[in-house]
């Protein structure tokens, strides 16, 4: 196919279908910026709420430079990926510090920020810059691979450098900047994983996928591996209604971000010798029978199960202080700003704690 009509199809194609969205109504890096690492977490849908609440508690990349991490974290919070919270609080930080609060202006500089990769790069550079260097992200994957029935496997690095190459090659270069956003729109809207409206597809005569009905075999992706399961049993510690809690300071899933007393084990445990454990290293007496046990939860990431059940005490029980690591007594209003995993706002809420 010829390359200009792929992008001239593509571009009529989002000019009649697009979504009306704030972030494209700009040319503000910061606000493009914010919009894409967002969005790569998670649906237009779910991502909009959150990034209009960026916009209005940081307006500039300034204001979001000298909030505490903890704010940052807060308003990320459901998100996951923290990783990526904590990167964007530094890349502000960095764009302030040693870039005049300006935003770089080139894919190549863009890079050197932390959290901007490939993607998030040519996305700021293409859509606030025009300068000429293609998006690829799961729907460009997607979209190119059935047009041009490429089955290269996707999340391979050397799939991933073919698709780059052909990106840049199909891209516009008076238009890069919407460009980017109809292939993109393009995967999302009409080309989508499933059920693909190949009947009212510009492309319908050109498509490989279409013509030999394989859309559903392509884009190839190889199968990551089994995700890990871990069994949390947590010690909620509660005076009435406050709280002992901490924050997770170990390089792990949910850094930054606030939860109780942990035993972690790779297997399922009775709970009577989780609590012979604790009753080993905090000296007490507990039985079972003296403390509330939760229902089980079960919290899916990406690449891991956290299974998970929540062990309530009164300290009542305990008769005399404890000195366990950096646990501190939080009132319901404190804990309700702090930044916790969606896993134990879930519990919180469900056993009408906060
Ligand atoms: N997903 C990632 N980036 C996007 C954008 N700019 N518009 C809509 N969906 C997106």
């Amino acid at each position: 196919m010829d390359k200009r009509y792929f992008s001239d199809k593509v571009v009529e194609w989002y000019e009649h279908n697009k979504r009306e969205l704030p972030w494209r109504d700009t040319k503000d890096p910061y606000r493009i910026w914010l919009s894409e690492i967002i969005l790569q977490q998670t649906r237009v849908n779910q991502g909009l709420p959150y990034y209009l609440q960026f916009v209005e508690k940081f307006p500039d990349v300034g204001a979001l430079a000298s909030a505490p991490e903890q704010d940052v974290l807060r308003l990320w919070q459901g998100l996951g990926y923290y990783s990526r919270a904590r990167n964007l609080h530094k890349c502000a930080q960095e764009v302030v510090a040693n870039h005049r609060s300006i935003f770089p202006s080139t894919f190549e500089s863009l890079k050197k920020l932390p959290g901007i990769g490939d993607y998030t790069a040519a996305a700021i550079a293409s859509f606030s810059f025009k300068e000429t260097v293609a998006v690829v992200d799961g729907n460009v994957f997607r979209v190119l691979a059935r047009i041009f029935g490429i089955e290269d496997v996707i999340n391979s690095p050397a799939g991933k450098k073919r698709f780059t190459i052909l990106a840049n090659e199909l891209i516009s270069r008076e238009r890069p900047d919407l460009h980017n956003q109809a292939v993109m729109e393009f995967g999302a809207l009409h080309c989508t994983p499933k059920n693909p409206a190949c009947p009212t597809c510009p492309f319908t005569m050109s498509c490989v996928a279409s013509e030999n009905k394989i859309q559903h075999l392509l884009p190839v992706k190889l199968k990551s591996k089994a995700p890990r399961k871990r069994y949390f049993y947590y010690f909620v510690i509660r005076k009435g209604k406050s709280l002992w809690m901490k924050k997770r300071e170990k390089k792990d899933i949910w850094h930054g971000l606030f939860d109780f007393f942990l035993i972690e084990k790779n297997q399922p445990t009775a709970i009577k010798k989780i609590i012979d454990e604790w009753n080993d290293k905090n000296r007490t007496d507990f039985q079972a029978r003296d403390i509330d046990i939760s229902v089980p939860y079960k919290h899916v990431l990406s690449h891991q199960v956290i299974i998970t059940k929540f062990i309530l005490i009164e300290t009542r029980q305990f008769g005399r202080s404890f000195a366990m690591e950096p646990l501190q007594n939080y009132s319901v209003k404190k804990i309700s700003e702090l930044p916790k995993p969606v896993l134990i706002s879930r519990f919180l809420s469900d056993y009408q704690l906060l």
